[in-house]
């Protein structure tokens, strides 16, 4: 075996072999695959694709690069959830809490935020106190008292994906719908989990711009999931406007207190219930009622114990940026659109995201919203307010802005896009 031929196999869009593909994840991981090839080989993927087949037995080459998890020995059935990744997708912050509240046990393996989209380690990281990085004896612990944890995944989980996803990341091919399905569905099934429900965003912040990518990304997932014996089940959610009215770390962090609290932004309260009927239904958990769980207090009870057991300060008063900057409205009328990718990268800019996986992110920053697509506004009325410690990025968090929304004539008709766009079982 070598890693030419293995190349020229794809490249010449021929069919990998079993045996091809253990051999490369394998030999890769070791490190006798130098990079060039694997990216290479990462191209011709993104190019000619790979059959349903092929991806099976990539991401088993992947799982089988490190260690499974196993959550046998806790008396609950374990949900997870995944996000393909948004502008203010904070949903895992009261989602964890509120499936646990119900009966679930959520492992929660989170990343950090690459580019436009957050990371919810670096949203939960805005808390004073609290920790990202934990042993899998402590995940476990965690996860028994509590019925949630939220933390990094550990080196040993998938080593072979954490090599080429950074290595995707510099190279252009981390839009393979083949490797991306199996980027996250190594992790997930390594994890351990019984049932996993994925959120595949689609819309102008969202890895997936059309719902046809979204609906093929889904449907590979959940295909490998289920063949794996994970119940996966996959929402296609809206991301052309970010949710909720926040975007930025501990920004995202105080508006999911407020929806843990019963209350907070209607789109955020409606995906995370939808959600979290998903996966109760996916654990066998029939007779809970999650909006109960908000209303009662109970998802916060467990919110407060899952934080404290990782080392933050639930009452602690979060960061906020130095220095503020609102953007107004320059005329009257409806909002017909305010868009995710934008915002996103405005926020970015402020110093709420990172451009390499070493800088460090500001906790203040960020982007709040003061109208959502649908609202009528007039000329002046505060329409964003900007958050960040260094004030001289709000010139080019700006120019992110300048097409950022469309006002229209006020009464122009505007039909509200639903969140949950579609379902894949
Ligand atoms: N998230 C992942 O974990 N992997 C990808 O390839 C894309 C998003």
């Amino acid at each position: 075996m070598d890693a030419i031929s293995v190349i020229r196999t794809k490249r010449d869009k021929g069919e990998l072999s079993p045996e091809q593909i253990d051999w490369v994840i394998d030999a890769y991981t070791r490190g006798e695959v130098a990079d060039e090839q694997m990216s290479a080989l990462a191209m011709a993927i993104l190019l000619n694709g790979m059959n349903r087949g092929e991806i099976a037995r990539w991401t088993a080459a992947m799982i089988a690069s490190g260690e499974r998890m196993d959550f046998s020995s806790l008396s609950r059935p374990t949900a997870d959830k995944h996000s393909t990744g948004g502008v203010g997708d904070k949903i895992t912050l009261p989602l964890a809490p509120l499936v646990a509240a119900c009966g679930a046990a959520v492992p929660q393996l989170s990343g950090r935020g690459l580019g436009h989209t957050g990371g919810t380690l670096d949203k939960l990281e805005s808390i004073p106190g609290w920790r990202a990085l934990l042993s899998n004896e402590e995940m476990l612990s965690v996860l028994d008292t509590t019925g949630a944890v939220i933390c990094a995944a550990g080196d040993g989980l998938a080593p072979a994906d954490k090599k080429l996803y950074a290595l995707r990341d510099v190279t252009g091919t981390v839009e393979a719908i083949p490797l991306i399905a199996s980027s996250i569905m190594s992790k997930k099934i390594a994890e351990g989990t019984g049932s996993l429900v994925l959120d595949v965003k689609v819309g102008t912040g969202a890895f997936m711009k059309n719902i046809d990518d979204a609906r093929e990304l889904a449907r590979t997932m959940v295909g490998l999931g289920t063949d794996s014996g994970v119940k996966t089940v996959a929402l296609l959610t809206d991301m052309s406007t970010p949710l909720g009215l926040t975007a930025g770390n501990a920004l995202e962090v105080r508006e999911s207190v407020e929806v843990l609290a019963g209350g907070g932004p209607a789109d955020v309260v409606e995906l995370t219930i939808a959600l979290a009927r998903e996966m109760l239904d996916a654990a066998g958990i029939k007779d809970a009622d999650p909006a109960k769980a908000l209303r009662d207090g109970s998802a916060m009870d467990v919110w407060r114990r899952m934080i404290a057991a990782q080392g933050g300060d639930p009452d602690a008063t979060l960061p906020v940026a130095r220095e503020q900057h609102v953007v107004t409205a320059p005329s009257s009328g409806v909002l017909t659109r305010l868009d995710a990718y934008d915002v996103g990268i405005a926020a970015w800019r402020l110093g709420a995201g990172r451009a390499r996986k070493e800088d460090p992110v500001q906790a203040g920053a960020g982007v709040e919203l003061h109208a959502k697509p649908g609202d009528t506004v007039t000329a002046g009325q505060p329409l964003l307010t900007l958050h960040t410690d260094t004030p001289e990025k709000f010139a080019y968090a700006l120019e992110s802005l300048e097409h950022a929304w469309d006002i229209e004539a006020p009464g122009t008709p505007f039909t509200p896009r639903p969140i949950v766009l579609d379902r894949i079982a």
